[in-house]
């Protein structure tokens, strides 16, 4: 009987769960947070805001359930970084979302290194991920305190330690993925050699107590916040995948122990260390989802996010769109990237720009769950879904049309915070199995595929082409 507080930390908000010993659900706090976005590429937080909307959700969710908690769980953003003091736990930087492209360019000055990184980390030598960040913020904002994921800088405010897990860790750029531990090799290539880096530990360690939420209570069941997904989802087993659509789509593949290196352009890292066992996925990234939604809606072309399957044309119009607001990930890597519309006429509105942005975002999941069935050795044959996006039936379909494949979508919305708790349970009480602390599910809605395989690569290598001229405009002359 394990009562769980489950904190998801997330890009565009902070949820926090309390969840009864068979997964219920007994209370839900959120609270939203806005990124600051800038020119060249910046998009921060404030550190303090995400600190502080970690304590207040979670109070609330706690003084909501009115049921005493066992354990508090943390799902994390995954690659966003900032310095801090150690002595006080005063941030000295900004948050440095994954978003952010500024380090870009520490990623250009090793790209010589770019074949060995990619083989010993299983990531790409892109600025998403956290290394290139540390290094730029070591080279531009400041030497002071250590450089660390925003996960280490909560967990040290909530229980005084100085820790990260292993999936978080992976995320890096700085371990070696078979072993996922700290690399001193690659420290010393982001020029890192002299940061104090915290002690990874198992996603379901109990790495200490906070009383930041009532009585004295430990703290357990770390992990990124789509691997969370991953395991919510069930893809306990390899070849099993999820897309999450949150702020960006995160399409994760089991591998199981293996960590595979992608022929593909997608990226591998811990799925998570639990139950003694390390299990691996490979991922592949849509860098805006929710958030190009947030971008229609600020634009007024919707009122909110609710309004989209009303507001979306039931017909497309000829307008595609590559919605690459925040540069392109996998297979392209190119954070120079920049959105594209095409194919508009007089005659197109707002309706059609609508259904083209998640037109624009299905087909880059679609492409990735091309790419995995490369990496996987089967063809992946039914995609799972969770992530507020999900609510939106035109997307769905569209997901379910493009990819040619069935959509199962998660019967909760909470899925990341729901992952975390499974792993804090587990914690808890380790006879558990894995799969038992998850559990079954499912899915709320099933979509499947109404277009012809025909009308879906007609569609894809249109959207394709358009998608690759988008890469070439940034290509140097
Ligand atoms: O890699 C970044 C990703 O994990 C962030 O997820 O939910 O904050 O958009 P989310």
């Amino acid at each position: 009987m394990t009562v769980v507080l489950s904190i998801d930390q997330g890009t565009s908000g902070t949820k926090a769960i309390v969840v009864g010993s068979a997964g219920e659900t007994l209370a839900i706090a959120e609270a939203e947070l806005r990124p600051r976005y800038g020119e060249g590429g910046v998009v921060e937080q404030d550190p303090r805001a995400l600190l502080r909307s970690v304590l207040e959700t979670g109070r609330r969710a706690v003084a909501e359930a009115g049921h005493p908690i066992d354990v508090v769980a943390l799902a994390n953003q995954g690659e966003t970084v900032l310095a801090w003091d150690r002595g006080t736990g005063a941030p000295l930087s900004p948050a440095i979302v994954w978003q952010d492209r500024r380090a870009a360019s520490v990623c250009a000055g090793l790209s010589e290194h770019a074949e060995w990184v990619a083989e010993r980390t299983g990531l790409v030598l892109d600025s998403y991920f956290s290394a290139p960040k540390m290094a730029w913020l070591r080279g531009n904002v400041t030497t002071e305190g250590v450089v660390t994921t925003v996960d280490t800088w909560l967990l040290h405010h909530l229980t005084g330690e100085f820790v990260t897990d292993a999936a978080t860790a992976s995320r890096s750029l700085l371990t070696d993925v078979d072993t996922a531990a700290w690399d001193p090799e690659l420290i010393g290539l982001f020029g890192l050699d002299d940061e104090p880096l915290p002690r990874i530990v198992a996603c379901d360690e109990i790495i200490g107590t906070t009383r930041a939420f009532g009585a004295p209570t430990p703290v357990a069941g770390l992990i990124v916040d789509q691997q969370a997904a991953l395991l919510a989802e069930a893809c306990l087993d390899a070849g099993a995948a999820k897309c999450t659509f949150g702020t960006g789509a995160f399409l994760l593949a089991n591998t199981g122990a293996t960590a595979v290196r992608s022929t593909a352009g997608l990226t591998s890292s811990v799925a998570w260390r639990a139950a003694g066992q390390t299990a691996y996925c490979v991922d592949g990234q849509v860098y805006t989802a929710a958030s190009a939604i947030r971008w229609i809606r600020d634009l007024g072309f919707i009122r909110t996010a609710g309004e989209l399957d009303t507001v979306a044309a039931r017909q497309a119009d000829g307008t595609l769109c590559v919605p690459a607001l925040a540069g392109l990930a996998a297979p392209w890597w190119r954070p120079d990237a920049t959105a594209t519309f095409t194919g508009m006429t007089l005659s197109t509105g707002p309706e059609h720009l609508v259904l083209a942005v998640l037109q624009g975002i299905a087909a880059q999941v679609a492409t990735l769950c091309e790419l995995v069935t490369g990496d996987l050795g089967t063809p992946l044959t039914r995609l799972r879904a969770d992530g507020g996006l999900t609510r939106s039936r035109t997307l769905m379909q569209a997901q379910a049309d493009l990819a040619q494949m069935p959509v199962d979508v998660y019967p909760s919305a909470h899925a990341t915070p729901l992952g975390a708790a499974a792993l804090a349970r587990l914690a808890l009480d380790p006879r558990m199995t894995l799969r038992e602390a998850v559990g079954p599910w499912r899915p709320a809605a099933v979509y499947e595929p109404v277009w012809s395989a025909e009308r879906a690569t007609e569609f894809r290598s249109t959207w394709t082409a358009v998608a690759e001229a988008t890469v070439r405009k940034g290509d140097p002359t």
